[in-house]
C-alpha cells in the first residue's frame, strides 16, 4: 500500500471519500446521573490537563497510576520520529503491577473468574493471591526448564481458559515477549507467525470446549511447527496445558523431547517465587499479528511503560473501572482487545475480570445473560457482530434476567443505531451508558470514545477524541475536512501517545511506510507535529467534533470485528493448483458486518465444479481459519482490469453487494463486468443500492 512520493502528489480526480455522505444527525442520549455520581472521571478540567498546550506531559497521569522501580527521566523523546520513546529512563515490571501491587490490600478478591462452556462446570474464581502462586510458578518453568530470559518471544495459542493470561502475565514477569495468536487460527497461521517471531517455544492446550464439543487443539501446534520448519525456523519445546489436568483429550501424540505437560512440568515448582524482572519502559512487552494491505501478517510490537499507562488510564477513565466493579469484556484475549482490557487494563487497576470459555449464545440465547446475572457483571464491554448476534438469538431475552449494567462498551466495528438502541434500552435497560470506542490493533487502547460521565452519547459515532488524542480528517489532498462539512476522508491522529505500538516486528521500513509516509509534512522533523498517523480508516467529524468511523480504506475486510486482510486470502485460494487467479472482496453481511467473498479464475482447460469450490474453502480454512471461510466462491472466466492489468476489486465488489459499478469503460475488458455479473446476479440486473460508505471506498487506497 506504500505509495512513492511522486505517486502522493499526482493529482487524482475526486475520491468517494470526497463525496458528501448523507446521514441524518442521530439524537443525544445523557449519561445517568446514578453512573455519573460514582464515575472515576467527573472532572470537565479533563479536557485542559490534556489538552495539546499540555502534551506530552498530560500523560504522567496515566503513567503515575503505575509503580515504577525507577521514575523516567524523559516523558517522550522524538528524536528518531516516527519512532516515539515513552517515559525514557523508567523501569517497571507489568507482572508486579498487574499482581503482585495488590496483594497487600486485595489477596482475597477475585482477579479473575473464569466461565466453563459446559453451564453443570461451576465458575472458577483465581484470587490475586492465587494468580500470584501460579503465575510464579508458570515463571519459574518458563525461566528454569524451558530457559527463557528477557527479549526471547514466546508464541502462545491458547483459548479463553485462565491458562492463557497466567502464561502471558509469567512472561511479563520475565520481560519475555509473548506473542498471542488467536485460539481460532489455523496451526499453519499459527506456524507463519512463529517463524517470523523467532519462538522457540510455542505454548498451547489439548483442547477446549467450544459449542458443547471439545476442540481438538494440539493439531494447531505439530502443523505450526512443521510450517515453522519449513519456513527455517526450529522450535524446541512445546509446552501443552490440559483442559482436564492429568487427562490428554487430543489425538495428536506428544512428541518425545519436544512437548512436555504444563500440569505435570508445574509440580517441579510448586511454590517457587520468580522476581519480577525490572524492564526498562521501553523494552517491547508483546507482539500481535494483524492483517494489512500485503499478504503478511505485521507483528506489531508494543512497549511496557508507555503500554501499560495507557491501557490503565484508558480502563479507570473510560471502561470506569473500580476494584469493586465486576467487568466483563466478551472479546478473546487473542486480539488486541483482550489484552489491552481483558487483561492488563483492568488487572493493573485490581478489577476482577470475567473469562469466559465458550458462544455466547451456548446452549441457547439466554447464555451470556445468565452469566452476567450469576456473577453480577456491572461492566460489560462486547462488539457489535456479539451485539446483532444476541439481538437476533433473543430479542427479549435479557429482559428475562436480573442484569444490572452501570457501563457497556461497543467495539470493533461501526454499529447501527437501531442496533445501539437495543443495546441501550434492552441490554442496558436505559440505566447502562455506553461507549462506542474506536482504535486498533496497533493503537494498544482507545482513540476515540465519549467520557461516559461527561459526554453525551450519539448513537452510531464514536465520539472525540479521548483525553490527549487528537484526531483529524485529512482528504487525498492532504487537506484538514473541517468538522461539519458532511464529507468523508481518512482519519488520522496529530500526536504520539503512549499505548501506540513501538515497530513492526522486524521491519521498521514498513512500519514508517504504512502508518506515516502518506501524511507526513517533512520527513526530516523531529517534531512529532509533522507525522499524522494515518489509521487506514475512512471517517466523518460532525460539527458537534463526534468522529463517525465509516470503515476500512485499505485492503482489509473487517469480518466480526476482526482483520483479514484481501491478499492473504487470495494466496491461500492460488495454493490450491487449478486456480490461475483469485480476488476477494467484503460482502455485506446482517451478522457480521462484512465476510469475504472470493471470485476465481480456472487455469486454462478446466471445468469449474463444485469440487474446486470445496477444495478453495479447505485451503482458506487451513491456511488461516475457520474466522475467514468465504460467503460464496465465483469461479468467473476472467477478472475485470485496467489497462495496466491490475485486478479490479472494486468492481467485484459492487457486483456482490449490488451496487453501481461505476465508470467501467476505462477497463482492458469491459465485457467482462456484465458477463460476472450475471453469474453472480442472475439475469435480470439488480436494483442499485447506495450502498454502504466503506464499500464506495473499498480499493480506492490501492
Ligand atoms: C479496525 C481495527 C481495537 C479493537 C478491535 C479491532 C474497526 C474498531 C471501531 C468502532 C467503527 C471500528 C476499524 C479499525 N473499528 N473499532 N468503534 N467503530 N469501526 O482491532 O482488528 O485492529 O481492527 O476495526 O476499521 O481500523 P483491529
Amino acid at each position: 500500500m506504500a505509495k512513492t512520493v511522486e505517486d502522493r502528489n499526482v493529482v487524482r480526480e475526486t475520491t468517494e471519500a470526497q463525496i458528501a455522505v448523507h446521514w441524518g444527525e442521530e439524537e443525544l442520549y445523557h449519561p445517568p446521573a446514578k453512573f455519573i455520581g460514582q464515575a472515576n472521571l467527573t472532572d470537565p478540567d479533563v479536557n485542559k490537563r490534556f489538552s495539546e498546550e499540555n502534551f506530552p506531559d498530560c500523560f504522567q497521569e496515566y503513567a503515575e497510576m503505575l509503580t515504577w522501580d525507577k521514575h523516567w527521566h524523559t516523558t517522550l523523546d522524538t528524536n528518531e520520529p516516527p519512532f516515539w520513546k515513552w517515559f525514557v529512563g523508567g523501569k517497571l515490571n507489568v507482572c508486579y503491577n498487574c499482581v503482585d501491587r495488590h496483594l497487600a490490600k486485595y489477596k482475597n478478591k477475585a482477579a479473575l473468574i473464569c466461565v466453563p462452556e459446559p453451564e453443570g462446570e461451576a465458575p472458577i474464581a483465581i484470587t490475586y493471591q492465587e494468580l500470584f502462586v501460579r503465575v510464579n510458578e508458570m515463571a519459574a518453568l518458563l525461566r528454569d526448564f524451558a530457559g527463557l530470559k528477557a527479549g526471547d518471544r514466546v508464541t502462545i495459542h491458547l483459548p479463553m481458559l485462565a491458562e492463557l493470561p497466567i502464561t502471558m502475565l509469567a512472561c511479563a514477569r520475565l520481560g519475555v515477549i509473548h506473542s498471542v495468536v488467536f485460539g481460532g487460527f489455523s496451526g499453519e497461521a499459527c506456524g507463519t507467525r512463529v517463524a517470523d517471531s523467532g519462538s522457540r517455544v510455542l505454548i498451547t492446550i489439548d483442547g477446549y470446549y467450544r459449542n458443547g464439543k471439545m476442540v481438538d487443539h494440539k493439531a494447531g501446534a505439530d502443523i505450526a511447527v512443521a510450517v515453522a520448519a519449513q519456513e527455517g525456523h526450529t522450535v524446541d519445546k512445546v509446552l501443552v496445558w490440559r483442559r482436564h489436568p492429568g487427562q490428554y483429550a487430543s489425538a495428536w501424540p506428544m512428541i518425545e523431547g519436544r512437548d512436555f505437560f504444563v500440569d505435570e512440568k508445574l509440580k517441579e515448582f510448586s511454590g517457587k517465587r520468580v522476581d519480577p524482572v525490572s524492564m526498562d519502559a521501553e523494552a517491547p512487552l508483546f507482539l500481535m499479528y494483524t492483517s494489512g494491505s500485503t499478504g503478511k501478517p505485521k507483528g506489531c510490537q508494543h512497549r511496557t511503560g508507555g503500554y501499560l499507562a495507557y491501557v490503565t488510564g484508558t480502563s479507570k477513565y473510560i471502561q470506569d473501572i473500580h476494584p469493586e466493579d465486576v467487568y466483563w469484556c466478551m472479546a478473546d484475549i487473542g486480539w488486541i482487545t483482550g489484552h489491552s482490557y481483558i487483561v492488563y487494563g483492568p488487572l493493573a487497576l485490581a478489577a476482577t475480570s470475567v473469562i469466559y470459555e465458550g458462544v455466547p449464545t451456548y446452549p441457547d440465547a439466554g447464555r451470556t445473560w445468565r452469566i452476567a446475572e450469576r456473577l453480577a457483571v456491572n461492566i460489560f464491554h462486547t462488539s457489535p457482530t456479539a451485539i446483532r448476534m444476541l439481538r437476533k438469538a433473543g430479542v427479549d431475552e435479557p429482559t428475562k434476567y436480573d442484569i444490572h449494567f452501570k457501563h457497556m462498551t461497543t467495539v470493533g466495528e461501526p454499529i447501527e443505531p437501531e442496533v445501539w438502541r437495543w443495546y441501550y434500552n434492552t441490554v442496558g435497560k436505559r440505566q447502562a451508558v455506553i461507549v462506542d470506542t474506536w482504535w486498533q490493533t496497533e493503537n494498544g487502547g482507545f482513540l476515540c470514545s465519549t467520557k461516559p460521565a461527561l459526554d453525551p452519547m450519539k448513537p452510531g459515532s464514536a465520539g472525540p477524541g479521548v483525553p490527549g488524542i487528537f484526531p483529524v480528517i485529512y482528504d487525498e489532498m492532504r487537506q484538514e475536512v473541517p468538522a461539519g462539512s458532511g464529507k468523508a476522508g481518512n482519519i488520522c491522529i496529530r500526536n504520539p501517545w503512549p499505548g501506540i505500538m513501538q515497530t513492526i516486528w522486524n521491519d521498521h521500513k514498513r512500519f514508517v511506510d504504512v502508518y506515516y509516509d502518506k501524511y507526513c509534512k517533512n520527513r526530516n522533523s523531529k517534531d512529532w507535529r509533522d507525522w499524522p498517523y494515518f489509521a487506514s480508516d475512512g471517517a466523518m467529524l460532525a460539527a458537534d467534533g463526534y468522529f463517525r468511523i465509516l470503515g476500512r480504506v485499505d485492503d482489509v475486510i473487517n469480518v466480526a470485528g476482526h482483520r483479514l486482510g484481501t491478499k492473504e486470502i487470495e494466496s491461500a485460494c492460488l495454493t490450491v493448483p487449478e486456480i490461475a487467479e483469485a480476488a476477494v472482496v467484503p460482502a455485506v453481511d446482517e451478522i457480521k458486518g462484512r465476510v469475504p467473498e472470493v471470485y476465481i479464475c480456472l487455469r486454462p482447460g478446466l471445468k469449474p465444479s463444485q469440487e474446486i469450490v470445496d477444495k478453495v474453502t479447505k485451503a482458506i480454512e487451513t491456511i488461516i481459519g475457520k474466522i475467514a471461510r468465504p460467503k460464496a466462491i465465483h469461479i468467473v472466466p476472467d477478472m475485470p482490469k485496467t489497462r495496466s492489468g491490475k485486478l479490479m476489486r472494486r468492481v467485484l465488489s459492487a457486483i456482490t453487494n449490488r451496487m453501481n459499478t461505476g465508470d467501467i469503460t476505462t477497463l482492458a475488458n469491459p465485457d467482462i463486468v456484465e458477463q460476472v455479473r450475471e453469474l453472480v446476479q442472475g439475469k435480470e440486473p439488480v436494483v442499485l443500492q447506495e450502498g454502504p460508505e466503506d464499500l464506495k471506498q473499498f480499493g480506492s487506497q490501492e
